[in-house]
């Protein structure tokens, strides 16, 4: 993870949260994820009148990637529409660890302050011992 990597993130995470569809909330967010192979995959919240099947970018980056073949992740950007960086809720840290347990995730505001955390610091003790196909 570079520098330019981490720019390029950060950058890719903003224009994302241009694309939000939050007429509820009005809190715009945009996400991005380095993938290993180097392909970046980004997502913004996308909200419904029905509130509850609205969707965060975080998620909505994870489930792109995902869904083209893309599930091994070395980094991610979240930008949020406020003053003072803003880091991913309880639900989209548990997504995040199902593919990516070492992720390293940058988070920005609208300023130009980064703050960086491992998934591992903002989602201790995670749900992570079931293994797909073993027998409830
Ligand atoms: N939201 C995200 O996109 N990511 C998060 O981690 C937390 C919240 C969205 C969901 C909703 O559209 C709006 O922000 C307000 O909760």
């Amino acid at each position: 993870m570079t520098q330019d990597d981490r720019t390029r993130l950060v950058a890719a995470a903003r224009e994302a949260m241009t694309r939000s569809h939050s007429p509820y909330s009005r809190f715009r967010v945009g996400a991005a994820l380095l993938g290993a192979d180097g392909r970046v995959h980004t997502g913004t919240n996308v909200e419904n009148a029905s509130y509850g099947l609205s969707i965060c970018a975080e998620r909505t980056a994870v489930f792109k990637a995902v869904s083209e073949g893309c599930r091994d992740f070395v980094a991610a950007a979240v930008v949020t529409d406020t003053d003072t960086p803003t880091p991913p809720c309880g639900a989209c840290r548990q997504v995040l660890q199902e593919f990516a347990p070492g992720l390293v995730i940058h988070l920005a505001g609208r300023g130009d302050d980064i703050e960086t955390f491992r998934l591992a610091e903002l989602l201790p003790r995670p749900f992570d011992s079931f293994t797909p196909g073993e027998a409830p």
